[in-house]
């Protein structure tokens, strides 16, 4: 058996589904692949909680669903955990705090002295991926650290697998995906005519949208998750400059039911194709795959030149699915999968 000692960055709703998870998994994991999970920090805005004896997956998870904090509890030292990292006795970090746009934040450091030190990192936060993925799978290499990230891109849908493990020897030609729940949600309420603005009030009432939600309304989610995608997938090595962005921002109803009306449906689309990256909003018949893929739903089609044109579409409304493949990443990482 092996026990996997393991720290939690971000305690949102991502890794509190997760402590979730490896709570109601654990005989599973310890069965099936001889893993069990020791929590022996966890990191909010306050700082650090640290238990070498194994943090309470439940009562953690419970704390801050009711909206405390980290620092309420008896196991809290009041320091930051990129200032102790290295003399803490880890294996595993699931980094899953928010996304910093512009340098990755924090988090991608902590992720680099991680690795650098031969824990093993698990990301649900794209940031740090965004700004260091080439140069974070580089220092993993030389450690020999495990880095796995496939929560990052279309949550619970094993797309970075799928193309990895699966398309074995395969050259991927192209890739166009729908990424953005946010983005669907607007241009499906666009489309009984009302206003851009009042199509985010209704996507935040139905909880798809956030407070501030240009990151996916401007397309850069979906650039974010089109970089991870590619620079994992395909034989490049893409900055995001080197991706054309157009959001959602400019479609109107008008555009929407003049699109409707010749049987298409407006999406925003990330395509992968003869060297050129790009998101933007396309007007996709009704009927195909990525005209198909609605609300809460993700979806990417994936043209190989050995293995066909395959389709994955995943419908994920609550972070569950994501949760879990932090957990599947992490299993096999340390089952060497
Ligand atoms: N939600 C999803 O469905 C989903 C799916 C795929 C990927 N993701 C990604 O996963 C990440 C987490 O998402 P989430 O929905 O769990 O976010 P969330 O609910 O907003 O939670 C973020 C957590 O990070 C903590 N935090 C913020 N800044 C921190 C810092 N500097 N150091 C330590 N902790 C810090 C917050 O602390 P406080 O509790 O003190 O505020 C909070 O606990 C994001 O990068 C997101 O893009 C989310």
């Amino acid at each position: 058996m092996k026990t996997v000692k393991v720290a939690m960055l971000g305690m949102g709703s991502v890794n509190r589904t997760l402590l979730r998870i490896l709570s109601t998994k654990k005989d599973r994991l310890a069965k099936n692949y001889g893993i069990v999970f020791k929590v022996i920090a966890a990191t909010d805005t306050s700082g650090i909680v640290i238990d070498h004896s194994g943090l309470d997956f439940l009562a953690l998870a419970d704390h801050k669903s009711a909206g405390g904090s980290l620092s309420d509890l008896i196991s809290y030292k009041g320091v930051q955990i990129e200032n102790i990292l290295n003399s803490l006795d880890l294996d595993l970090l699931f980094e899953a705090t928010p996304v910093h746009l512009e340098t990755g934040g924090e988090a991608l450091n902590i992720c680099r002295t991680a690795l650098t030190r031969g824990i093993s990192v698990v990301l649900a936060n794209k940031g740090p991926l965004v700004h260091g993925i080439k140069e974070l799978l580089e220092i993993a290499k030389l450690s020999g650290a495990g880095l796995e990230y496939s929560a990052t891109v279309c949550g619970g849908l094993p797309i970075l697998n799928i193309g990895a493990r699966d398309m074995i020897a395969g050259d991927i030609k192209i890739i166009r995906g729908v990424f953005n729940g946010t983005s669907n949600f607007i241009i499906e309420a666009m489309s009984e005519g009302i206003t851009f603005d009042q199509g985010i009030e209704k996507a935040q009432a139905v909880g798809a949208a956030e407070a501030d939600p240009s990151l996916d309304t401007g397309g850069w989610d979906t650039a974010f998750k089109l970089l991870i995608i590619a620079n994992t997938l395909m034989d490049v090595n893409l900055g995001l400059s080197d991706i054309s962005v157009e959001g959602i921002d400019n479609i109107t109803p008008k555009k929407i039911q003049s699109a409707e009306a010749l049987g298409k449906t407006i999406k925003l689309v990330a395509s992968a194709e003869g060297g050129k990256f790009i998101v933007k909003p396309i007007a996709e018949p009704r009927e195909s795959f990525l005209g198909s893929i609605n609300g809460w739903e993700m979806g990417v089609e994936i043209h190989s030149d050995i293995y066909g044109v395959s389709y994955h579409k995943l419908y994920e409304k609550e972070p569950i699915p994501t949760a879990a493949s932090m957990m599947r990443d992490a299993v096999n990482i340390f089952t060497g999968k």
